[in-house]
């Protein structure tokens, strides 16, 4: 099973701990206890067609005075949640320094999501979707709409990230094996030198590691 490193980040009171909640318990809560200690983690399987993922679903701190500790855990993520909520100007105006600080403290990331969550308070929405869309697609994101009060919009969020990281590791190895046909087709005799080298180099490493026991 493939095991991926999923993290949440964006302003305090955005619902990133709700959201985590919602999708590996099913429950809500009203209260807002602010996540002070990042490293709280929560698993969860995903089935993406054959492939099943297990989802290492990280909480990191909105807080400003706390966040200097998130620096250790955006590391090795692969899919970054970047959470605002739609009734709240600054959340989404911080959105860009979120990104930023992710791309300073983590060159693993491949799949990026901007969630535009608490969409059942939509008569105080503040920020339409269309500028919610637009700001996911200048940093080549996904955008969802979520209610942390909804399982199936949660849900949506994480299975479509993983359908999505899947899908973009199957193109690399297709293109990676389709190279290396191409390799074979057009210097079929450096392949084979190649080859021959690689094999030599193994007969020799079996050899010096006999010579070694
Ligand atoms: P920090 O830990 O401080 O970084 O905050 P957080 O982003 O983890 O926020 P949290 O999940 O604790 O939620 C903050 C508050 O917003 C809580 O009172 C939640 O009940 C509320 N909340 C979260 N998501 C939603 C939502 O989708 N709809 C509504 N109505 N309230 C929500």
């Amino acid at each position: 099973m493939i095991s991926i490193k999923v993290i949440l980040i964006g302003d305090s009171g955005v619902g990133k701990t709700c959201l985590i909640q919602q999708y590996t318990s099913k429950e809500f809560t009203e209260e807002h206890i602010t996540t002070i200690a990042a490293g709280d983690k929560s698993f969860k399987e995903v089935k993406v067609g054959e492939k099943t993922l297990k989802l290492e679903i990280w909480d990191t701190v909105g807080q400003e005075k706390f966040k200097s500790v998130n620096k250790i855990y955006m590391n090795q993520a692969k899919i970054a949640l970047i959470v605002y909520d739609m009734t709240d100007q600054n959340s989404f105006n911080n959105l860009k320094n979120w990104y930023q600080e992710l791309k300073d403290k983590n060159d693993s990331v491949e799949i990026i999501g901007v969630i535009a969550n608490k969409s059942d308070l939509y008569e105080d929405k503040v920020i339409d979707k269309e500028e919610g869309e637009n700001y996911a697609k200048s940093i080549n994101a996904l955008f969802f709409e979520t209610s942390a009060m909804d399982y199936e919009s949660v849900a949506a969020v994480f299975e479509g990230l993983a359908k999505k990281y899947v899908e973009k590791k199957d193109k690399e190895d297709r293109k990676r094996e389709e190279d290396e046909q191409k390799k074979i087709k057009l210097e079929p005799s450096k392949h084979k030198e190649e080859k021959e080298k690689d094999q030599n180099y193994e007969k020799g490493a079996s050899i010096r590691r006999s010579n070694i026991f």
